[in-house]
C-alpha cells in the first residue's frame, strides 16, 4: 500500500519495552483483553514500587457505574512518589529528572534525581507546615518552571490533592475552579515568562482570591523577581519556606484509589468538569504506555513540549517520565522564541531522542519553511510524537520527512484528559503508520464505532468512537459530582464509556479520528466549550444572544466563530470594534487563550419553534457551506437564516 511507512529497523538493544513487533502487540493486546486483572496486576507490580502490593485488579463495567466506580489495585497501598523519586536516588540518583530549558535559549537547569528528590521533600515539609493534609485541595497556578512539578509532587507526597491551573486562564476561571474543589491553599510565582513576554500571575491570584476565605496560604516562587502584591500572613515565600525545611520526609502512604489530582476540562455544556484521576491506576497507565508507546530507552533524552497545566504535561512531562526514570524536558518558552528554529536548537544542544508536540505547532513551523530545521543537527531524533487534535497529512509528512529526516518514527496518539494516557496509537518500534491515522489501540483499550443508532459498526466504517472496556488510567469520577460524570461519558449509549469523539476505521483496523461530534472545540490543540464562549460573550452588555462554532483554521486546526445578536441600545456597533471587545472579555472571563477569530452581527439566532438552536446552520455557515444546510423548514423564523448566509464572514 502506498503512504505507509514502516517502522524504522531498529536493535531492541537496550529497550525495556515489551512491544517491537506488530506481533508483539497482537499478543500484548490480546492478553490484556483476555485477563485484564492479571496483565494490570503484573504491570503494576514491576512499575511502582508499593508499600502493599494490590491483589485486585481492575473492578467495573460501563453498565454500572453510577453504582460501582471504576476501580483498579484497590487493596494496595504506596505513595506514588517513592516510584517516581525515592526508587531513582537508589538506581539513579545522578541521572537527570528534570532538564529545563528557559525562556531564553540555552538559559538551562539540571536536576538529579536526587536533587528533585530532596527539593519535593522540602515542598512537601512546608506544605505541612502550612497546615496542608491528606486529602487536601491545593491549587498549582504556574509556568513551566520544575518548581511547577516539585509542586505537584510535594502534593503527591503528603497525599494532597493538586489540581493544577494552565497559567493562560484568568482570575475569573482560576476562582471558580478554587471554589469547586475547595482549595486550601494556591501554589503560584511572581511571574511567567514567555517569549519575553511577562504574565501577571501573582497578581491574577490576587485578583481571584478577593473574599475567598477557604485558601489559608499562598505559596510564591519568585521567577523573574518583579515587586508583586503581598497579603501578610497568607502569602509565603517558596524559597524561604524551602529553606527551612529537611531534604528528606517519609511519604504518606495513601490508598490506590486516592485521588491524585484534579484536573478542569471543558464539555460539551455548563462550567468546566474536575476530572479526578487516581493515584495507582493513573500512573500505572502512564509509566506503561510512555514506555511501550515511546520505546523508551535509559539513555534517551526526552522532551514533550506541552505545558503542565494540561494532561499531556501530567502524563507525558512529569508522571509518566519520572516513573519511568527518564530524563525529562520542560520547555519555558514558545516555539517562536527567538524564532522558528527554537525546538530543533534544543534538539541538537540536548541530544533529544523523542520530541512531543501537537499539529498546531508543527503547521505553525513548517509555514516558516524548511530552513529553520536544517540548521540544526537532528541526528538524535529517534521518535516523534504529536497529540491534541487530528494531523493533517501534509502536516505529518513535513514532521516525517523534514523534522524526522524521513528515518524517525511518527506517532499519532489519541487520547483525552480522561482517558488519562494515550489510548489509540502507533507504537513507535511496531506499527506501520499512515498520516492522519492514529492507527490501533494500546493494551487495555478497546474501541468501539457506533452508528447514528448506537448500533456496533463492524468492519471498515464510520461512528462515534467509544470505548467498551475500563482500563487502569480513565478518570474515575467529576469531582463533587458523580452523576455529571455518569451522564456525560456513559448515557449517550449505555455500556458504553463515549469519547465524544468522530472516527473511521479502515480495512485493516487502522483509526482515523475525525475530530469532536459535540460542542467542545479543539483550537490550537487547547480543548474549550463553545458553552463558556457564550457565556463569555452573553455577559458583556452589548451583546443580547451569542452562538458560537468551530470553523477549519489551517493553522489552528480549528477557529472560533460568534454569531451575535446585539442588544438594542448596541445597535450599529461596527464589527471590528466588536470583535476586540469580545476578544478583552472572553480574555477576562475564560483565559488568554480562547480568542475568537470572526464575529458576526446577526439579527436572531436559528431556533426551532421550541427555542432551540440550530447549531448545525451556524457550523455549516462558518465553515463556508450554506449549500448543506439542509431542512431548515423546522425554524421559528426561517429569514434569519438568509441574513445569516448573506453576511458570512471569511478569515
Ligand atoms: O478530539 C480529541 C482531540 O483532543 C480531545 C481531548 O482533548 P484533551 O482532553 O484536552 O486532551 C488533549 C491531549 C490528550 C479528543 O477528544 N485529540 C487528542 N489527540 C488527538 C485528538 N484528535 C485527533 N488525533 C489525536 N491524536
Amino acid at each position: 500500500m502506498s503512504d505507509r511507512y514502516l517502522p524504522p529497523a531498529r536493535v531492541r538493544a537496550d529497550s525495556a519495552s515489551p512491544i517491537q513487533s506488530l506481533d508483539d502487540w497482537r499478543r500484548v493486546w490480546m492478553a490484556a483483553q483476555q485477563d485484564p486483572d492479571a496483565f494490570w496486576l503484573h504491570e503494576t507490580r514491576r512499575r511502582l514500587r508499593w508499600q502493599r502490593p494490590p491483589t485486585e485488579g481492575l473492578v467495573g463495567n460501563f453498565s454500572d457505574v453510577a453504582q460501582q466506580p471504576i476501580r483498579c489495585f484497590a487493596d494496595g497501598r504506596l505513595n506514588i512518589t517513592e516510584s517516581l523519586l525515592d526508587r531513582h536516588c537508589e538506581q539513579r540518583p545522578d541521572k537527570t529528572a528534570i532538564l529545563w530549558e528557559g525562556d531564553e535559549p540555552g538559559d538551562v537547569r539540571r536536576l538529579s534525581y536526587a536533587e528533585l528528590h530532596a527539593e519535593v521533600c522540602r515542598a512537601a515539609g512546608a506544605l505541612r507546615r502550612l497546615g496542608v493534609q491528606k486529602g487536601e485541595r491545593v491549587i498549582v497556578y504556574m509556568g513551566m518552571v520544575p518548581e511547577a512539578a516539585i509542586a505537584m509532587l510535594a502534593c503527591a507526597r503528603l497525599g494532597a490533592v493538586h489540581s493544577v491551573v494552565f497559567g493562560g486562564f484568568s482570575a475569573e476561571a482560576l476562582r471558580d475552579r478554587v471554589r469547586d474543589c475547595g482549595a486550601v491553599l494556591v501554589i503560584t510565582q511572581d511571574e511567567g515568562l514567555r517569549g519575553r513576554r511577562t504574565v501577571p500571575l501573582k497578581a491574577t491570584c490576587d485578583e481571584a482570591l478577593e473574599g475567598e476565605h477557604g485558601v489559608r496560604h499562598v505559596l510564591v516562587y519568585r521567577r523573574t523577581g518583579a515587586a508583586v502584591g503581598w497579603t501578610p500572613g497568607r502569602d509565603v515565600d517558596w524559597a524561604e519556606a524551602l529553606a527551612a525545611e529537611a531534604p528528606d520526609l517519609p511519604a504518606v502512604i495513601c490508598e490506590a484509589e486516592d485521588p491524585l489530582f484534579i484536573l478542569y476540562t471543558s464539555g460539551s455544556t455548563g462550567r468546566p468538569k474536575g476530572l479526578v484521576h487516581s493515584c495507582a491506576g493513573y500512573l500505572t497507565w502512564a509509566a506503561y504506555t510512555h514506555e511501550v508507546v515511546f520505546d523508551l530507552r535509559e539513555n534517551d533524552v526526552y522532551a514533550c513540549v506541552a505545558d503542565v497545566g494540561w494532561i499531556t504535561g501530567h502524563s507525558y512531562i512529569v508522571y509518566g517520565p519520572l516513573c519511568n526514570g527518564a530524563t525529562t524536558l520542560m520547555f519555558e518558552s514558545t516555539p517562536l522564541h527567538p524564532d522558528a528554529g527554537r525546538y530543533w536548537d534544543m534538539v541538537d544542544r540536548h541530544g533529544i531522542t523523542i520530541f512531543y508536540t501537537a499539529p498546531t505547532a508543527i503547521r505553525a513551523l513548517a509555514a516558516q519553511g524548511d530552513a529553520f530545521v536544517r540548521r540544526y543537527d537532528r541526528s538524535s531524533l529517534r521518535v516523534l510524537g504529536t497529540v491534541g487534535e487530528p494531523i493533517n497529512p501534509d502536516a505529518w509528512r513535513w514532521y516525517h520527512d523534514v523534522v524526522g529526516e524521513g528515518r524517525c518514527a511518527v506517532v499519532d496518539t489519541w487520547w483525552q484528559t480522561e482517558t488519562g494516557g494515550i489510548a489509540i496509537t502507533p507504537i513507535a518500534p511496531a506499527t506501520p503508520t499512515r498520516p492522519g491515522s492514529a492507527t490501533l489501540p494500546n493494551p487495555g483499550i478497546v474501541p468501539v464505532l457506533l452508528d447514528a443508532d448506537a448500533r456496533v459498526v463492524v468492519g471498515p466504517g464510520e461512528g462515534r468512537l467509544c470505548l467498551s472496556q475500563p482500563w487502569p488510567g480513565i478518570a474515575r469520577t467529576v469531582w463533587g459530582d458523580h452523576d455529571r460524570y455518569v451522564s456525560t461519558y456513559f448515557s449517550t449509549f449505555p455500556g458504553y464509556y463515549f469519547t465524544g469523539d468522530g472516527c473511521r476505521r479502515d480495512g485493516d483496523g487502522y483509526h482515523w479520528i475525525t475530530g469532536r461530534v459535540d460542542d467542545v472545540l479543539n483550537v490550537s490543540g487547547h480543548r474549550m466549550g463553545t458553552a463558556e464562549f457564550e457565556a463569555a460573550l452573553v455577559s458583556l452588555d452589548a451583546i443580547a444572544e451569542a452562538g458560537v462554532v468551530g470553523f477549519p483554521h489551517p493553522i489552528k486546526g480549528q477557529g472560533v466563530y460568534a454569531y451575535v445578536v446585539l442588544q438594542p441600545e448596541a445597535a450599529g456597533a461596527d464589527e471590528a470594534a466588536l470583535l476586540k471587545a469580545v476578544n478583552e472579555g472572553c480574555r477576562a472571563v475564560i483565559g488568554a487563550h480562547a480568542r475568537i477569530d470572526l464575529v458576526q452581527i446577526v439579527p436572531g439566532l436559528p431556533k426551532t419553534r421550541s427555542g432551540k438552536v440550530m447549531r448545525r446552520i451556524l457550523r455549516k455557515v462558518a465553515e463556508g457551506a450554506p449549500e448543506q444546510l439542509g431542512d431548515v423548514s423546522t425554524l421559528a423564523d426561517p429569514e434569519v437564516v438568509a441574513a445569516i448566509v448573506a453576511g458570512a464572514r471569511r478569515l
